[in-house]
């Protein structure tokens, strides 16, 4: 018996229907015997049985009301035993409760999903588990400014068409302060530009493009131990549908982020972490309004604010806040007051005022964790590093980890050889503290400190000026802005 829709077994969708989590109101089954099957408590409030005479034999389907009666789900039921044609199986949706794959990947965020594509180009089996769902995944807001590397790893991949056809080619950036704007020509200064793509947008043609190949990424599948990470085969243990399940792999990598597990399967005192919290935030939010025509950071006495955009109607802009706050302390008009503010625009007709659609917040950090690896577990992007977003590097560095990484699995297991995975992390942690140093300058020249003293807001404001005078500066920051995150493939 299957859940008609979803093709979840009954045993386990009905139960997964009456979980309080997911607003269950009536569940209605023609027969008790049936409830009983399906290990369900008749004395659950989510069930009101009924009875069926005796003399009418079951029809062939039975309605299981899960939420509202629009979201209602049929299920299916085979009163002969003789089993339902199965419909044709989404590769996204494991049959089994074992599998096995080359490389087990945690995490459908940019660091998995260009893993898993880059393997695929070497002829490596990869399973992508993600513990969101496919549209939360895909709507979430972040950065979205691409390096050349990473253009021309999605271009590559053959997946950048949207990308060249929507994202905007970015020549400028411009530094603000004192009512001055220091204009750094990206192409000028450094024979290179970068793209305003958004990072969701990213992940969108990397998860369509999967799905499309049929390879698997299973959504809704959340992580929950790895076993073995420093043998020869490691067990991925996963939670979907309600069901544990395992994947054994020959090599697992986590890219789950910051607060994912991958990284605290490795035995204490195998990483060294390096942090700094900054006691600020940034509030972003998404406006229809045209943006500004250069991307342009200010630093104002009042704190930092950032004009960036999305497409030509779209502009994405950011204000500094206490680390404590929310977005929804914020009206609309103190957005606007505290922008034009600090964009030193006094007549309020440079940051074009829109519907702000979308809010987010996101805290500032700093984080190395390193090594990179253990036996065959490997980390990769947030899981091991986060740079404040000043300078716009945490998905360049997601996909850089994940170009070496797909370099050396197909050292790997074309020939056999490990040596480009044993040095993964050492390939990796050089880039890695010099993107973190440049996005920790770029914070501290930008932002404004509660900590600092009247010189140390002088000293910044002077090294402002000498950027504004020096050529060599202005490359200096412009090239770590456009190829910082260069690797080799
Ligand atoms: N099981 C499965 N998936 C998990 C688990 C788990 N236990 N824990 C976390 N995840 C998923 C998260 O839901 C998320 O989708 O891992 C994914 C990690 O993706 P990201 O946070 O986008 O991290 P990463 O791929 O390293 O990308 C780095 O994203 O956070 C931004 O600024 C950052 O731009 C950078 C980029
Ligand atoms: C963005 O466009 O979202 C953006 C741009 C530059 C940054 C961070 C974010 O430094």
């Amino acid at each position: 018996m299957t859940d008609s829709i979803s093709r979840r077994p009954a045993t386990v969708g009905v139960p997964l229907a009456l979980r309080a989590e997911s607003s269950a109101q009536a569940c209605f089954i023609c027969d008790e015997a049936i409830l009983r099957r399906l290990g369900i408590d008749l004395a659950h409030p989510g069930v009101m049985p009924f009875s069926v005479p005796p003399e009418q034999p079951p029809g062939p389907f039975l309605d299981i009301h899960a939420g509202d009666w629009e979201t209602s789900a049929m299920l299916a039921f085979d009163p002969d035993g003789a089993g339902w044609p199965d419909p044709p199986q989404t590769p996204t949706q494991p049959r089994e409760m074992k599998m096995k794959t080359q490389v087990a990947i945690i995490g459908a965020g940019p660091a998995g999903l260009f893993l898993a594509h880059l393997l695929k180009r070497h002829g490596i089996e990869s399973v992508v588990l993600e513990s969101r769902s496919r549209a939360y995944v895909e709507a979430r807001v972040r950065a979205g400014v691409l390096e050349s590397g990473t253009i021309d790893t999605l271009n590559n991949l053959g997946l950048g068409e949207r990308m060249m056809r929507e994202g905007l080619v970015d020549n400028g950036l411009d530094m603000r302060f004192r009512g001055r704007t220091i204009h750094l020509d990206l192409p000028g200064l450094t024979g290179r530009s970068v793209k305003i793509y958004g990072q969701q947008e990213v992940v969108k043609d990397l998860i369509g493009a999967r799905v499309a190949e049929g390879d698997p990424l299973i959504f809704d599948a959340e992580v929950v131990r790895i076993e073995g990470p420093e043998t020869a085969s490691p067990r991925v243990h996963y939670e979907h549908e309600g069901v544990a399940r395992t994947l054994d792999c020959t090599f697992v990598v986590g890219c789950d982020g910051f607060h994912g597990i991958s990284r605290a399967a490795v035995p204490e005192g195998v990483i060294t972490t390096y942090t700094r919290n900054y006691d600020f935030a940034w509030l972003g939010v998404l406006v229809k309004a045209p943006p500004i025509p250069d991307m342009t950071y200010t630093n104002h006495d009042r704190g930092f604010a950032l004009c960036s955009r999305r497409s030509m109607s779209i502009s994405r802009l950011y204000l500094q806040v206490p680390a404590s706050d929310r977005p929804e302390n914020w009206s609309d008009a103190q957005i606007w007051d505290e922008l034009h503010t600090r964009m030193f625009d006094t007549d309020r007709t440079e940051v074009k005022e829109g519907e702000i659609f979308q809010r987010d917040m996101a805290q500032l950090r700093a984080f190395i964790a390193s090594p990179m690896q253990y036996g065959n577990l490997f980390l990769a992007g947030d899981a091991v590093h986060i740079v404040p977003p000043t300078g716009a590097k945490g998905m360049n560095m997601a996909v850089a980890d994940a170009r070496v990484l797909a370099r050396g699995m197909a050292a790997y297991f074309s020939g056999g050889s490990r040596a480009g995975l044993d040095r993964y992390s050492e390939e990796c942690g050089l880039r890695v503290w010099k993107t973190i140093r440049y996005s920790s300058y770029m914070t501290g020249l930008l932002h404004r400190f509660n900590e600092h003293s009247p010189f140390d807001r002088g000293m910044q404001l002077t090294e402002l000026e000498f950027i504004s005078q020096s050529e060599a500066a202005q490359r200096t920051i412009a090239e770590q802005y456009v190829k910082l995150s260069d690797v080799a493939d």
